[in-house]
């Protein structure tokens, strides 16, 4: 199954601090960087690698470096921009493509409003990055999108998950494996995660 919720104990007290609705906006941002960085570690633990031969201290020696072109991060503006610092703490030489999409709080369709993705797509692994996975209908939107523009290989990150989004991801796009810390009950009527985090992009950015 290509859903992984990564059930890591420092995941789980982290995420338990997040979904106090007390938070304050600093400490909120800050654990979203490190529960970020923590599913990137298991979203990137089978990473190809290749020989490479270096001056150690003693002499010449074998050792070995990621292969291939360089990873894409892809956070999906707005509240992905809060996964990404922890991302590149592990992987800082990513580069990063940026889209912008936006869900309407009414009808809960993606609407996209910017795309600017790096070249060479066809050779990158792309992780994105959203807080929220809830109808999926963002995220599917992210992967059509990168999809069309040659990317082959992608994988999901996102804090929560709620079933209705993972199965939309999964229908749509059945290669691509989400990483989650959570999967979470349901969605309530206005379409958001419970128990969830609230509005991940409001949190992050103090806009609530
Ligand atoms: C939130 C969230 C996801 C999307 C998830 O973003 O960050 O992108 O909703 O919902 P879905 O799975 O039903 O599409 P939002 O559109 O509220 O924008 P924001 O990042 O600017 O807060
Ligand atoms: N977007 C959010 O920020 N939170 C949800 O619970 C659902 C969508």
């Amino acid at each position: 199954m290509p859903i992984h919720e990564i059930r890591h104990p420092l995941i789980r007290h982290k995420l338990g601090l997040m979904r106090r609705g007390d938070l304050s906006t600093k400490n909120f941002r800050e654990m979203s960087q490190e529960v970020a960085a923590l599913l990137t570690y298991e979203a990137t633990k089978d990473l190809p690698l290749e020989p490479h031969r270096i001056q150690g201290w003693c002499g010449e020696i074998g050792v070995e470096k990621l292969a291939g072109k360089k990873v894409t991060v892809v956070p999906i503006l707005r509240a992905g921009i809060g996964m990404l610092d922890g991302v590149l703490t592990l992987i800082p030489g990513a580069k990063v493509s940026v889209v912008g999409i936006a869900r309407d709080e009414e009808t809960l369709l993606a609407h996209t409003y910017l795309e600017r993705l790096v070249g060479e797509l066809d050779q990158r692994l792309a992780l994105i990055i959203d807080p929220m996975l809830a109808t999926g209908g963002s995220m599917v939107a992210a992967i059509d999108m990168l999809k069309k523009a040659g990317c082959k290989s992608i994988r999901a990150l996102v804090l929560v998950a709620a079933p209705p989004g993972i199965q939309a991801v999964q229908e749509a796009h059945p290669d691509v494996h989400i990483y989650t810390a959570s999967i979470d009950s349901h969605l309530d009527e206005n379409g958001y995660i419970v128990p969830g985090l609230g509005d991940a992009g409001d949190r992050i950015f103090g806009t609530r």
